[in-house]
């Protein structure tokens, strides 16, 4: 009998390996305990899943307590239990999904290569091996895969870039410094299906000409890289690494790397600098990593879920990933559903759903049971949405027109005692905090933000500091260097005009 207990670091918080030890101590023998990464429904975590013939049946959520009753009666055959959530697959959540990079999080062994084969992986890979590296760059170019990190740039063009740079070394690196608030898709994959992620890099080093990958992980991910460096090895073991990659002339060595805190360097020339040792302050651009990047060489950066998307773009065609979604939003996204959600956790979907179907569909609408007031797009600093506009479907165009972005795929929801002038002084707040300090408009302009706020909730000279508001967001937006400065007034720009009222309170 194989049970399935996720290791993921959600689980994990909620008592997973307390359970994976109670199910052991009680079953023993009997069963084969694999810890799997989580299907992304968090509320449900830890949940417990059993190989039967009718599939792989779901419990959840399990407490340590609560598995000698479980297992008493009949846990291990399927039986029924009011913690029995039924074939897994089946749920309505996974079963409305369109699962390609998420196709294998939470059904294999993460560190198993031979489960991962088993399930479809490598098969993109053994593919683009057979491709030149220009055909490579043109089946993704032609999928329409955008950068999945939050600016969606289409991924080919700038693998193109990279592929026409001459150059003899040059670098693949891994964005896996997923510091937007309400965002964990990157982490799930990296603790869930990291061969995924390895895969697509290895497809990207043969489309680019690299020979070195880094995988730059955030340090409050300690699970994952965990996991990764075990993938890691054991993909050098199959042969996946290194020199020879299956077989063939490609040479690729990949490499781990942890952050150290700083929201900035997931900023990918911020990152860069960082993987060189130094501190992590944003280089002006041009010139763009994809022709002077890591340590001065042509360098492919690409966000985790960017990279992991490629796999089942080589395997099943361009033709197919570009077939879903909408407008120039193609393929899927992870859609990330976090803050005061009575369903939190990630969904993948074609591009084009609504927001209220997220939100009040899938999500089942706040946790507090009160209503939505507000949801937040794209981290601290995307735009906060009002549910006048939850008909707004996923897809970075419309978004953009309606002054929001899809960014990384986060949605944070917000119950009706949320004091919106409270979070945009957070807005500022945050920029002061994590600012690298190099620009004037976002190391003075965040400082002078909140201050502007706090007088403006005082009621001091209201209408003249909403001018000096209103000029900072505009300043701050023209003239900073990158995207933490000029960013931040969009929560701050749609929490005044969606919702004034708060603006107008006592500050606290
Ligand atoms: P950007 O628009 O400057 O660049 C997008 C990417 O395209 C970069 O990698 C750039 O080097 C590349 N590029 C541009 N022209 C190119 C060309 N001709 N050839 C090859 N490559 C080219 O945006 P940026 O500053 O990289 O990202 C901003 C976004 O990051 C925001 O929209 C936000 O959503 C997102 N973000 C995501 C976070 C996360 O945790 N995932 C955290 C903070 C922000
Ligand atoms: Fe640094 Fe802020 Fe300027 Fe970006 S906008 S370079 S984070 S000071």
């Amino acid at each position: 009998i194989t049970i399935y207990v996720p290791q993921d670091s959600s689980a994990v918080s909620v008592g997973a390996d307390e359970v994976a030890a109670a199910i052991e101590a009680e079953a023993g023998e009997r069963i084969r305990l694999v810890r799997n990464g989580t299907r992304g429904m968090l509320w449900l975590e830890p949940l417990v899943e059993v190989e039967t013939e009718r599939g792989r049946i779901g419990y959840g959520p399990v407490t340590p307590g609560a598995v000698p009753e479980l297992v008493a009666a009949g846990m291990l055959e399927g039986a029924d239990h009011e913690l029995r959530q039924g074939p897994v697959e089946e749920l309505p959540w996974m079963r409305d999904q369109q699962r390609l990079c998420f196709a294998r999080v939470g059904v294999i062994d993460p560190v198993d290569p031979a489960d991962y084969e088993n399930h479809g992986g490598l098969s993109g890979l053994r593919k683009a091996l057979e491709m030149t590296p220009a055909a490579v760059v043109e089946e993704v170019t032609s999928s329409g895969l955008r950068g999945r990190g939050g600016a969606g740039f289409p991924a080919g063009i700038k693998w193109n870039t990279v592929l026409q740079t001459e150059g003899p070394t040059k670098f693949v690196c891994c964005n896996a410094d997923e510091g937007d608030s309400g965002t964990f898709a990157d982490r799930m994959l990296m603790e869930g299906d990291p061969f995924c992620l390895i895969e697509g890099m290895l497809i990207a080093a043969h489309a680019v000409q690299a020979t070195e990958g880094y995988i730059y992980v955030r340090s409050e991910y300690p699970d994952a890289v965990r996991t990764l460096r075990r993938a890691i090895d054991a993909a050098y073991s199959a042969g996946w690494l290194g020199e020879r990659v299956l077989g063939t002339e490609l040479k690729f060595d990949l490499h781990v790397r942890v952050g150290a805190g700083a929201y900035i360097c997931g900023e990918e020339t911020s990152m860069l600098e960082s993987l060189e040792g130094n501190r992590g302050m944003v280089r002006p651009k041009p010139p763009i990593p994809a022709i002077n990047g890591l340590f001065g060489k042509p360098t492919a950066v690409n966000n985790v879920l960017t990279l992991a998307s490629v796999p089942t773009i080589l395997a099943d065609g361009a033709q197919s990933y570009a077939e879903l979604g909408v407008g120039r939003s193609l393929g899927t996204q992870v859609f990330q559903l976090a803050g005061n959600i009575a369903r939190g956790g990630a969904f993948e979907t074609a591009f084009g759903l609504s927001i209220d179907e997220l939100v009040n569909g899938y999500g089942g609408g706040t946790r507090s049971g009160r209503p939505v007031r507000a949801v937040q797009i794209g981290g601290p600093l995307g735009s906060y949405v009002p549910p006048e506009k939850f008909g707004l479907p996923m897809d970075y165009e419309a978004l953009a027109e309606a002054e929001a972005m899809v960014g990384h795929g986060g949605i944070v929801v917000f119950d009706d005692t949320a004091d919106m002038a409270a979070m945009a002084r957070f807005a500022f707040e945050f920029c002061a905090e994590e600012s690298c300090g190099k620009c004037t408009p976002c190391r003075v302009g965040a400082v002078r933000g909140v201050e502007t706020i706090d007088k403006i909730t005082g009621g001091q000279d209201r209408d003249g500091n909403l001018g000096v508001l209103n000029d900072l967001c505009e300043l701050m937006t023209d003239g900073s260097l990158c995207a933490m400065g000029g960013l931040t007034p969009n929560p701050v720009r749609s929490a005044l005009a969606h919702f004034p009222e708060d603006f107008q309170k006592e500050a606290k």
